[in-house]
C-alpha cells in the first residue's frame, strides 16, 4: 500500500490517502500539545509508542468483538487503517475522578466513581471541544440515536476490557478518550488509544504514566511512555 496525498495533519498524527480509497495510512508524530494547542512540545519516541500501543490494544478489542479501524502496523510510526468518516464527538470514559471532572465537581483527584461516567464533547478546536449531551448530539445531527446507542455500548465494553488488561500489568485505567467513525455504514472504533488519550496510574504508587506529565510539567515524560509500552508488550 502506498501513501498518496496527505489528507489531514492533526496535532499528533498525519493521515494520508492510499491507492486503495477505503484505506488510509496514519503517521504518528512526536509533537505534543495541551490545553487546546496553547502548550506545545515534543515527546521523543511518542509516535512510535502510540502507534504500537494502539495497534496492540485495537487487536485485543477486535478479538473481544469491538470493530476497529486498525488493519495493520506498517512501520514504527505508521499504521494502515480503514478510511472512516469520524463522528464529531469525543467520548470520555471515567472510572476515577481526575482532570477536568475533578475540577468541575470539586473532587480530589483519585476519588473512585461508584459508576462509570460517560461524557461527550463536540470535536471542534475553535470552540475548545465543548461538553455536550445526547440532546445536542441529536439536535445537531452529530450521530443518529442508533449510532449513539452503539457508541455507548462499545465505550462501556471497551472500558471493561481495558481496565482488566491494564490492571494485569499493574496499571490503573483512570479515564480515557475514544473516537468513533462510520465505515460501510457501521460504527467502528477509530483514532488511537495511548498515553496521550488515557490517564494511566501505577497500581502501587499512583505515579502518573501518561500525558499529564507533559501537561503538568512533571518530568520523566519520555520514560513513562516507554514504560507503558514495555508493560503492555511483556505479557
Ligand atoms: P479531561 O479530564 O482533561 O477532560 O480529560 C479526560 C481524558 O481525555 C484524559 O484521559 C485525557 C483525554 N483527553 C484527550 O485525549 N484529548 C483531549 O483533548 C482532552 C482534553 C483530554
Amino acid at each position: 500500500m502506498k501513501k498518496t496525498e496527505m489528507l489531514y495533519e492533526g496535532k499528533a498524527k498525519k493521515v494520508y490517502k492510499t491507492d486503495d480509497e477505503k484505506k488510509y495510512i496514519v503517521e504518528y508524530k512526536d509533537d505534543a500539545t495541551a490545553f487546546n494547542g496553547e502548550k506545545k512540545g515534543t515527546i521523543v519516541g511518542k509516535g512510535v509508542v502510540n502507534n504500537k500501543m494502539s495497534a496492540a490494544l485495537f487487536a485485543i478489542l477486535e478479538e473481544e468483538g469491538i470493530p476497529t479501524h486498525q488493519v495493520e502496523l506498517l512501520s514504527d510510526r505508521e499504521s494502515l487503517v480503514k478510511a472512516v468518516k469520524i463522528l464529531p464527538i469525543e467520548v470520555i470514559v471515567r472510572n476515577v475522578a481526575a482532570g477536568s471532572l475533578a475540577k468541575r465537581l470539586g473532587l480530589e483527584e483519585g476519588t473512585p466513581m461508584k459508576k462509570t461516567i460517560l461524557e461527550f464533547c463536540y470535536k471542534n478546536d475553535a470552540l475548545g471541544d465543548p461538553m455536550i449531551n445526547d440532546y445536542h448530539i441529536a439536535a445537531m445531527n452529530f450521530a443518529t440515536d442508533e449510532q449513539l446507542d452503539t457508541v455507548k455500548k462499545y465505550a462501556i465494553k471497551i472500558n471493561d476490557i481495558l481496565k482488566k488488561f491494564f490492571i494485569e500489568r499493574n496499571i490503573k485505567l483512570i479515564d480515557f478518550k475514544l473516537e468513533f467513525g462510520i465505515y460501510d455504514g457501521i460504527v467502528i472504533l477509530a483514532d488511537e488509544i495511548s498515553p496521550d488519550t488515557c490517564r494511566l496510574w501505577d497500581g502501587n504508587s499512583n505515579k502518573k504514566l501518561d500525558k499529564d506529565r507533559f501537561r503538568r510539567d512533571l518530568g520523566g515524560v519520555e520514560e513513562v511512555y516507554q514504560e507503558v509500552l514495555n508493560r503492555i508488550s511483556k505479557k
